[in-house]
Formats: structure tokens, sequence, C-alpha cells
């Protein structure tokens, strides 16, 4: 890959909100998958897990947000939403391994989250969106029973979306004079 093309990969991609209803092959995703577990990792732990969710899971997790947004937001604002999730054609739960040392925990959060970054960059280099999501229902402890996630020793890194692009939305950045600070 040339220079322009690795910057026109990474300044291209968006997450992506509505898809295509076709679903993407599983060759694709672990195609994917395993570019992720390139990220770097300190002392190599490799603290990344990817779930693959399947039907019954996702109707599950959809009515679980379902009935959190009618408790809030009342019952048309669930109806939208449930009609909305459950249009998603693909689902993928990432978490992080959690232990007691809260240094080596930040460290592996860090280390999923860039393998989350290359997974999103390896799924667009194939004409896949993805959106990476931390909404309240990832943390509802009926969540982890969905997932058969043991939260003493895993944390959700992220529920991903992925499949075809309906739409692309756009995005834009500060500039980077605005970020870059120098030190003598
Ligand atoms: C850790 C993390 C959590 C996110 N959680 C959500 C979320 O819960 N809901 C959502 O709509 N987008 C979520 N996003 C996506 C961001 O909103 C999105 O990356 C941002 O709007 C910038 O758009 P871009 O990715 O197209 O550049 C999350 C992104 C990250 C990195």
């Amino acid at each position: 890959m040339t220079p322009d093309a690795l910057g026109e990969l990474i300044r291209s991609r968006r997450t992506v909100n509505d898809f295509r209803p076709e679903p993407v092959v599983a060759e694709l995703l672990l195609e994917a998958i395993e570019l992720a577990r390139w990220a770097p990792n300190h002392k190599h732990t490799e603290p990344w897990r990817f779930h693959l969710l399947g039907p019954e899971t996702v109707a599950a997790i959809v009515e679980l947000n379902t009935s959190l947004v009618a408790e809030k937001k009342g019952a048309e604002a669930a109806a939208v939403k449930r009609q909305r999730w459950s249009a998603v054609p693909g689902w993928l739960l990432v978490t992080s391994a959690r232990g007691d040392d809260e240094l080596r925990n930040r460290e592996d959060y860090a280390a999923t989250c860039c393998a989350v970054q290359n997974l999103s960059l390896a799924l667009w280099n194939r004409g896949v969106g993805m959106k990476w999501t931390t909404g309240d229902v990832t943390r509802h402890p009926r969540f982890a029973e969905i997932v058969g996630l043991d939260i003493d020793v895993r944390d959700v890194v992220g529920l991903m979306w992925y499949g075809y692009p309906a739409k692309v939305p756009v995005s834009k950045r500060k500039p980077v004079e605005e970020i870059v600070e120098e030190r003598p």
C-alpha cells in the first residue's frame, strides 16, 4: 500500500449508522480480526476477544435496549429503536482482559482500542462500515448475562455494528496546528 493509499483509507473511514441489509460473509470478518490482533500490546498480553454474536443473542440485546429506551423515553421512542437496531446486519462484541492490576487493565484497554481501530480500517478497506458503540445497554447487568460475559475478568470495550454502508456520514477534525504543542 502506498503512503497515499494508507492516508486515504484512514481519512475516509467513517462511523456508519445506516447499513444495507446484506450480511458480511464470515471470512471477511475473520480476515479483519486477523489484522486487528496485530495491534501493539504491552507485555504481549493479547487482551482482546472478539465475540461473534448470532441472531438469538442479538435479539435479546435488541429487546433489552428497547426496554431501557422505553423506561427512559417512552414506548414510541423504544419502537423506533427496536426497528433501527433490528435492521443492523452484523454484531460483534469486543472485550478486554481485566484483573487486579489497574495499570495493566489500562494498558490492555488501550491495546484493545488499537485493535478495534485496526479492525475498523481492515473492514473499511473491504468496503464494510462499522460503528463502535458504548451505549447504556452495554453496562447493564443483563447484558453480561446475555452475552455470557464474566465482568470480573473482562471489560466491554464496545459493541460493534458492521455491514455495507447505506450512507457514509461526513466528519471533521480540528486543524493540526490546534492539536500540536511544542516543547523545548
Ligand atoms: C470508545 C468509543 C465509543 C463510541 N460510542 C458511541 C456510541 O455509543 N454511540 C454512537 O453513536 N457513536 C459512538 N462512537 C462513535 C463516535 O461517535 C464517532 O467515532 C465520532 O462521531 C466520529 O465519527 P467518525 O468515526 O466517522 O470519524 C464511539 C466511538 C468510540 C471511539
